[in-house]
Parts: C-alpha cells; sequence; structure tokens
C-alpha cells in the first residue's frame, strides 16, 4: 500500500497545468458505447477511474487503445452487457453504462453500485426515468438488469437534481423514438461538455446549463474526435493549496467561468486573483486569510467536491466559519483526520464549525474518499513536521500526478511504497 509524505510549510511557487476533467471523460467514454464507428478522445486524463471505465467498456466487448493523454475507442459490438460487481464497487459511475447499453444494444446487467464513504449513493432516480423511457428494469443478486425493445421519449422529472442521473437519462434518450424533455435537470459544466460530444456525434441536445434538456431521438449515431474540458474541480484544489500555503501560482487550462463560487469565496478570503489572461488563473496569497461560510449547493452552487479542500482551508483561517453540506448526508470523513493535526472542528448535524487555529501539526492520517483526501494533502502542506497519508489509491481516482504537480512548485512530496 502506497503512502504519501509531505514536509509542511513551504509556499507554493511557479505554474502547472490542468488535465482533463474526470467527471466529464467518464460519462463521454460511456458515450462510446452509443455507436459502431471510431471515438478519439483528447486530454484524457490518466486516473484509475479512467482506466477502470476502460476495463469496463473492453468487458462488453468494446476496443480501446491508449496513446498519452489520447484514447480511441471503437464499440462496434457489444458482446457482454455486463458490469460486474468487482469493478462496480470501486467506481459507482459504472451506472453510467446503463442508459447507452439500452439505448444501443437493449439489454444492460450492472451491478448496483452500493453506498461509499460519503453517502448510501442510491440510484432510485436514474432507474424510475428509465422507467419512464419504456425500459423493464429488475434487481436481484445486487444486479439491476435493464431491457428495452425501443426507448420512447417522455417527458420526465427529478425530484432531486442529480448529475449522472442526468447524464445517464441524456445518453438514453439521444436514441429513443420522439422527444425527451428533462426537467430539473442538473447543469453541471460536465452535462455541457458531455451534450457537445454527442451533438458532434450526431445528436440533437438542447438546454443543457439549464435546468431543462430537450433530446430529439435519432437513428444512430457517427464517431467523433472530441477534446476533454479542464478539471474544475482540480483546479480548485491547487487555488485552495496555494490560498493555504500562501505564494504565488499560475495555474494553464484554468477555466475561471466554472469556478465563479469558488473564486468569490477565496477572494473573500483574502487571496489575489488575476483572471486577465484567457484559460489562465494567477492566484497569490499571504497565507493568512479570513474565515468563510459555506454551504454546498448543485451547480452553480458551492461545489460539494471542493467542500474537504475548504474545511481545510477554513481551518487554518482567522476567525470560525461554518461548511454545510447539503448534497451529501456522510461528507466529512476527513474532520477527525484533520482534529488529528490539531484542528478544532464541531460538527451539528450538517454543519460543520471550524475555529481557525495558529498552525497544524503533521501527524499519520489516513484518506477515505477522493476529496477527503487531497483535504489531507492541502492540510499537510501547511502543517508543521511531517503527514503521512495512508490509501492513497482513493487520490489516484482523481487526480493525475498529483505529486509531480505539486513538487513541481516547490512542495516537499514524495509517494513511498
Ligand atoms: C456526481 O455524482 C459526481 N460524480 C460527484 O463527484 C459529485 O460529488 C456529485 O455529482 C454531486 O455534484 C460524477 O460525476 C462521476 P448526484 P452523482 O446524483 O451523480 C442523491 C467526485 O468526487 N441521489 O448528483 O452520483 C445522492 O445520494 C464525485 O468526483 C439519489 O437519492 O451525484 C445525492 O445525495 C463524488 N438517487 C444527490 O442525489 C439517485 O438515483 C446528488 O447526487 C441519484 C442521486
Amino acid at each position: 500500500m502506497d503512502k504519501i509524505l509531505i514536509r509542511g510549510g513551504t509556499p507554493l511557487q511557479g505554474e502547472i497545468t490542468m488535465s482533463g476533467a474526470k467527471n466529464a471523460v467518464l460519462p463521454i467514454l460511456f458515450a462510446s458505447l452509443l455507436t459502431d464507428e471510431n471515438c478519439v478522445y483528447k486530454n484524457v486524463p490518466d486516473l484509475k477511474d479512467v482506466s477502470t471505465t476502460v476495463k469496463l467498456l473492453e468487458n462488453f466487448g468494446v476496443s480501446t487503445k491508449k496513446d498519452e493523454n489520447t484514447l480511441h475507442v471503437l464499440a462496434h459490438n457489444i458482446e457482454k452487457p455486463l458490469a460486474s460487481y468487482d469493478l462496480v464497487k470501486t467506481m459507482r459511475a459504472s451506472v453510467l453504462a446503463l442508459g447507452p447499453l439500452l439505448a444501443r444494444h437493449g439489454y444492460a446487467r450492472i451491478a448496483l453500485p452500493g453506498g461509499c464513504a460519503i453517502g448510501a449513493r442510491p440510484i432510485n432516480l436514474h432507474l424510475n426515468a428509465l422507467v419512464s423511457l419504456g425500459a423493464d428494469i429488475s434487481l436481484n443478486e445486487g444486479y439491476v438488469t435493464a431491457q428495452a425493445k425501443k426507448l420512447k421519449g417522455t417527458t420526465l422529472c427529478f425530484e432531486t437534481t442529480t448529475v449522472t442521473g442526468t447524464e445517464n437519462i441524456m445518453m438514453a434518450a439521444v436514441l429513443a423514438e420522439g422527444t425527451t424533455i428533462i426537467e430539473n435537470a442538473a447543469k453541471e459544466p460536465e452535462i455541457i461538455d458531455l451534450a457537445q460530444c454527442l451533438n458532434k456525434m450526431g445528436a440533437k441536445i438542447e438546454g443543457t446549463g439549464t435546468s431543462r434538456i430537450t433530446i430529439e431521438g435519432v437513428s444512430d449515431l457517427k464517431g467523433v474526435e472530441y477534446e476533454i474540458m479542464p478539471d474544475r474541480i482540480e483546479t480548485g484544489t491547487y487555488l485552495v493549496a496555494v490560498a493555504a500555503t500562501g505564494g504565488e501560482v499560475v495555474l494553464h487550462n484554468g477555466e475561471a467561468k466554472h469556478l465563479q463560487s469558488i473564486l468569490t469565496k477565496l477572494t473573500q478570503m483574502g487571496v489575489d486573483l488575476d483572471l486577465s489572461v484567457k484559460n489562465q488563473i494567477k492566484i497569490k496569497s499571504e497565507g493568512k486569510l479570513k474565515s468563510v461560510n459555506i454551504k454546498t449547493e448543485p451547480y452553480p452552487g458551492f461545489p460539494t467536491d471542493m467542500q474537504a479542500q475548504m474545511m481545510a482551508l477554513a481551518s487554518i483561517s482567522e476567525g470560525t466559519s461554518f461548511i454545510a453540506e447539503h448534497i451529501f448526508e456522510n461528507r466529512f470523513m476527513h474532520v477527525c483526520e484533520l482534529q488529528r493535526m490539531g484542528a478544532e472542528i464541531d460538527i451539528h448535524g450538517n454543519v460543520a464549525q471550524v475555529k481557525g487555529v495558529s498552525h497544524l501539526k503533521g501527524a499519520p492520517v489516513m484518506a477515505t474518499d477522493l476529496r477527503a483526501s487531497v483535504s489531507l494533502v492541502i492540510a499537510g502542506l501547511v502543517a508543521e513536521g511531517t503527514t503521512e497519508i495512508h490509501r492513497v489509491y482513493h487520490l489516484d481516482r482523481g487526480y493525475e500526478a498529483l505529486e509531480r504537480k505539486l513538487s513541481q512548485l516547490g512542495a516537499h512530496i514524495e509517494r513511498v511504497s
């Protein structure tokens, strides 16, 4: 089992380039199932979740070829539309195979993802929506079996906005008979990226980025060449790291327009941001920042995927911050690890009260989920002494070359087996 050692206290300086977005490339890879022609994706990040998705696709009978950050995918025919539990349990986004397999092949058998560290993570909204498109869904032995001769367009409304639920239904509806309208759709930028890729394949999708998406079914989709959008959560993570350590850093491929809620909060806390150059964010911080109040909400609200990182920053900011988690029921797993480093955090239901301390102390800590682990990296970068982070495989799911990028900025970080 690898672990990461960080010796804290060094301000970050220099420049790095953001990678392709994990939460855009995953649905886009599953969209390859919708065509029997070649798909070529550029700016694909080298992540564990991407290799898991590639394994899932290959198990379906899809052929793939990786060439650095370019991935070729050809779903000429679907031999075995089965996503087994051993893969699905490591990546909940496997549920995104349901919509495209149903649309293209009329049948899919996907292991139920089960819960994860941040919550129960049910997929009832996905399944109910697929039923309203005419799918026949049955659950047995921990698997979902979905069948449909031909999906039929309909109007449906999600009772809760769901990112992958919206993506799953979009991919099911592109080959359905007639038109589908999704009300209360999620508005994340990754959904816009997926729709842009699908439309380039010949789909007819309008309205992504708003809460009403209209999909007009077509008979088939063509192959595509598509470049994945930059990762806004990776960008936000590095901004918070620099805010915490102090220093001056340029993030290339940083898309400010996808990060407004984070940039607003960081500015309130006292960092300097320079957005004058396109596709680039320059951040400067003295390291001692003011407290902040945060409430996680669906996009364009403050992203839940940035909550843990902001908690690490709040724990060394002046004053008391209140951080409310409104999306997942158990996304405070990083709190007890931050407390082991000296953070003063009290939990009241879904609100964390974070009293800023003058400094954190390095300690052995354990990562529990992807974003909790990176909040421990941020804490380690500012803590006195050395921090040892265990179970770092969580990090590898969502951050490409984390140690290389942070070392490039002057951090003392290394991975040991
Ligand atoms: C996506 O997960 C992201 N994953 C998550 O990122 C992100 O945290 C989340 O959206 C919220 O922004 C990918 O895009 C691959 P939801 P998703 O469905 O789609 C409840 C990361 O760190 N719900 O929008 O699974 C659910 O429990 C990951 O990169 C149901 O009740 O999230 C949650 O409380 C973590 N039934 C809320 O809705 C359902 O059928 C929103 O979840 C589906 C969801």
